[in-house]
């Protein structure tokens, strides 16, 4: 009896490990945006595009910032909602498929709920107060890309940020803030956006799918197929990227790091194999 029911149980769960895709998406939508994927959809579907049997999830949450409209649910408990979804969804697929390889794509408040869930450091702006990574240590391992795009807690000097903005956002990252997952973001940002930096134009904000999407999707790509390929673990890379692709004159500039674009004064030279190319007038980027 004992035997046939742990043969069973094996049997089960070989099945639906065989049901786990190769990638899976989380997706985030932006305030105010009804409940999907909100203007990162098209990313969205890139990304499921390009990995055959792909699969995507969106990130239930409110997505709200304060109106009658979304039942007065202030933008501050949105995010803190927003985080704890982020957490609790990503933590039961892991669960669930362990071998998965994760992607992250957020716009706006959508980014702003991933940054905190993957980064940690708490979110000061919005009463989050535990600085703890809340994903599991698990599931960390299996995201190989997060890209967020116009997120409000955009600072200026990040390795990861692509764009022309070099102010902050309406809920910032704290000055000399270092996430440990560096090497496995981009955030997308542009000088005139009100809410990633200091702009007035909402059209910038709403404008990154398009200017940026082909960039993520390269990115996206890349990553995931180099966590694939190292069979599943990509260790906090601090120390890599961030020395030589800051805007300090000079230098190799290593695989993602920006190498051109409009004030740009930093490395221009790409470390080999790999080239400087432009995205657009503002950002260069090694490919
Ligand atoms: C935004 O911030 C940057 C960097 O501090 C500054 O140079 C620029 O003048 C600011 N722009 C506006 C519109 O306030
Ligand atoms: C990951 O690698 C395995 C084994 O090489 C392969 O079957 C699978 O298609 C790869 N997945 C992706 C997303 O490239």
């Amino acid at each position: 009896m004992i035997r046939v029911a742990s043969l069973i149980l094996l049997f089960g769960s070989t099945l639906v490990a065989a049901q786990c895709p190769n990638v899976h998406v989380f997706g985030a939508r932006e305030t105010t945006a009804p409940p999907g994927y909100g203007t990162a959809a098209s990313v969205v579907s890139s990304i499921i595009s390009a990995f055959p049997g792909a699969t995507g999830e969106v990130i239930n949450y409110p997505a709200c910032g304060g109106q009658a409209s979304c039942g007065d649910v202030s933008y501050a408990s949105s995010v803190i909602q927003g985080v704890t979804a982020v957490t609790n969804q990503v933590n039961t697929f892991n669960s669930k498929c362990p071998n998965t390889v994760l992607v992250l794509v957020g716009y706006s408040q959508g980014g702003q709920i991933f940054d905190d869930a993957y980064c940690g450091g708490g979110d000061s702006n919005e009463g989050l107060s535990n600085t703890a990574i809340p994903i599991s240590a698990a599931a960390q391992k299996k995201i190989a890309a997060a890209i967020f795009m116009g997120d409000p807690r955009h600072i200026a000097g990040l390795s990861y940020n692509v764009g022309s903005c070099q102010a902050s956002g309406f809920a910032p990252r704290p000055a000399g803030f270092q996430c440990p997952f560096a090497s496995n973001i981009q955030s997308y940002c542009d000088a005139t956006d009100p809410y990633c930096c200091n702009g007035s134009n909402a059209a910038t904000h709403q404008g990154y799918a398009v200017e940026y999407g082909s960039v993520a999707l390269t990115f996206v790509k890349n990553k995931v197929n180099a966590l694939n390929g190292s069979g599943g673990t990509t260790p906090p890379t601090s120390t890599t990227t961030t020395g030589s692709t800051g805007p300090t004159g000079g230098g190799t500039v290593a695989h993602w790091g920006q190498c051109g674009g409009q004030g740009w004064t930093g490395g221009t030279v790409c470390v080999a194999p790999f080239t400087c190319q432009a995205a657009n007038a503002y950002y260069s980027q090694c490919l």
